[in-house]
């Protein structure tokens, strides 16, 4: 099995000791308590989960700056994007050694984690300015991800933390959500030594049913770990439980048995692009695949990052900053001469009219004008469980 990021072991912050837990759920209504936002409580239930393993918890500017500008903490360990705690207010934890963190996303605000405070130190807007620019290469706030990330607050709250729970991942998608201590052992037990893992925030379409096909084929993998996202997206995208139904629909008809595992994790996108690619390896690596595949436009939005650049990125890094190993996909798409899907880099003598490429947008109009999908971009079974959604009120509320 393949070793986790920067430690031997998986250094998972979820306290499993039910015992433990409850001890530390009363001693929580005794704490100081903050109310996290969304960001904050998704790198909670990551690092709950081990997949930020080595971390210990939330970093402090000082680490926060040197991720940015170098993708490495001050003590060396490579890490991509700052796992922070922000807040505009620290009246009620103020001189606080130990709080109690607060989840935005449960009915009630239950107690998501308790942090010890190591430091609540206020941040200058000239070094939020500069991570944000570093991690999202942009500081447009018309960038979703720079937008949230520019209105988390001023004041960054550093220290080790125990997780509670992991939010609302477990009850709202109970045959999806895993851990990362979950999933080696089901690869181990599937008898698994090759996977390849497929991250994604969208319904899968035919390009992206082969692309898992032919990387699985290209690296020789035992399997494929489908691995989505089930946080937080801007508006427009799919919700995860329309995705999740749409995949596993696919995966039931159009898979070999026993060559899938649908899986999700908590966090919320970032839309960092290269930045989210490696991050998005990291924790694969730490979920116990070989290899990730990163496609084009991987973990983009709008017009922010070349096709590729989520790619070329890992050219850049020290070659021993990673164990998992990136399969790198060209543009994938339908090709109307060999009437099958190809990755363009395997089709030299095509030119772009040959291929059958829909923008996801004139998609979304055609879902919502309750047009049918052509068979070429997504698969009938698909393309009706999206129509449903689309033609739903919830399409409009979230759309
Ligand atoms: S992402 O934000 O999660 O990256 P998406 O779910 O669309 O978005 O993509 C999942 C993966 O498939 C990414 O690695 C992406 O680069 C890749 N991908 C999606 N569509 C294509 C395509 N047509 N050609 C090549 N790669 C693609």
């Amino acid at each position: 099995m393949i070793k986790p990021h920067g430690s031997d072991v998986l250094t998972p912050l979820f306290v499993e000791d039910t015992y433990r837990r409850a001890k530390l759920m009363a001693e929580a209504d005794t704490l100081p308590s903050l109310l996290l936002n969304s960001a904050a409580a998704a790198n909670a239930v990551m690092l709950g989960a081990g997949y930020f393993t080595p971390l210990r918890g939330y970093m402090n500017i000082a680490d926060a700056v040197s991720v940015a500008e170098t993708m490495k903490t001050r003590n060396g360990l490579f890490w991509p994007v700052p796992c922070l705690n922000r807040t505009h207010a620290i009246k009620s934890i103020k001189s606080a050694k130990r709080i109690a963190l607060r989840d935005p996303n449960v009915a009630g605000q239950s107690v998501l984690a308790i942090q010890d405070v190591e430091a609540i130190e206020e941040i200058s807007e000239k070094q939020l300015n500069r991570i944000t620019e570093k991690i999202f290469g942009t500081l447009d706030q018309a960038h979703p991800g720079v937008a949230t990330f520019m209105t988390l607050g001023k004041y960054v709250i550093s220290g080790p933390i125990q997780v509670l729970n992991f939010s609302y991942f477990e009850k709202d998608f109970p045959a999806t959500f895993r851990t990362a201590v979950q999933i080696p052992n089901e690869i181990q037990a599937k008898g698994w030594e090759t996977v390849v893992a497929f991250q994604t925030r969208n319904p899968m379409h035919r390009a992206h049913e082969e692309l898992c096909k032919m990387a699985k084929d290209a690296v020789n993998a035992d399997g494929i770990l489908i691995h989505m996202l089930l946080g937080k997206l801007k508006k427009g995208d799919i919700p995860a439980d329309v995705r999740d139904a749409a995949i596993r629909k696919m995966v039931e008809l159009y898979f070999p048995e026993n060559t899938v595992m649908i899986t999700g994790y908590g966090f919320d996108m970032l839309y960092a692009g290269p930045r989210e690619a490696v991050l998005h390896a990291v924790f694969r690596q730490n979920a116990g695949c070989t290899h990730l595949i990163v496609g084009r436009d991987h973990a983009g939005v709008g017009n922010y990052y070349g096709p590729f650049e989520a790619q070329e990125i890992f050219d850049t890094i020290p070659e021993d900053a990673l164990l998992i190993q990136i399969f790198k996909a060209d543009n994938t798409a339908y090709s109307k001469k060999l009437n099958k899907v190809v990755m363009m880099r395997d089709a030299p003598d095509h030119t772009p009219d040959d291929f059958v490429n829909l923008s996801g947008t004139r998609v979304r109009e055609m879902l919502a004008q309750g047009k049918a999908l052509p068979e070429e971009f997504a698969r009938p079974e698909v393309a009706e469980i999206l129509m449903r959604y689309y033609q739903s009120e919830d399409a409009a509320i979230t759309g």
